[in-house]
């Protein structure tokens, strides 16, 4: 559950700085394992900004979440040198096999899949993270047994 005031905490902690709102969300993620709707109004609150703002910047950003994670998560790299060695097919076909969309988690909460814009991997194309280890030459079957385990 989110304490109110480990969220107050954890703005104030940044209020001081110039552009606080990004080391804000990234210690919210931190601690709570993703931005809380909670955390929204408090935030907008102290910088001055509408609540939709807040969410805007969320969503631009893709490592901040909105809900928490599964436990295992799951990023596949959509970015262009991927893209033409397979990785859409990869992306298409890891999504097939478990059933989700991208950024959905499972029903039981084990895993979820991400898109992810270039792992710095595109050498060893098409590229995947699992639980931020990196796989190159990544292989639908073998990231779905590797989250299923
Ligand atoms: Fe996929 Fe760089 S484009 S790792």
């Amino acid at each position: 559950t989110v304490s109110p005031a480990g969220v107050e905490e954890i703005i104030a902690r940044h209020l001081h700085r110039e552009g606080p709102m990004l080391p804000i969300l990234h210690d919210l993620q931190d601690h709570f394992g993703c931005i809380p709707a909670e955390a929204r109004p408090a935030i907008a609150a102290a910088l001055n900004i509408t609540q939709a703002e807040v969410h805007g910047v969320i969503s631009f950003y893709h490592d901040f979440r909105e809900e928490p994670a599964g436990r295992h998560v799951l990023k596949i790299c959509r970015s262009e040198a991927c893209q033409s060695m397979g990785g859409s097919a990869l992306g298409e076909a890891v999504l097939t096999l478990l059933g989700l969309g991208w950024g959905e988690t499972s029903a039981d909460g084990r895993i979820t899949v991400e898109p992810v814009y270039c792992l710095g991997l595109c050498a060893c194309a098409p590229a995947a993270m699992v639980n931020g280890k990196l796989k190159g030459r990544a292989e639908a079957k073998a990231l779905v047994a590797e989250v299923s385990a």
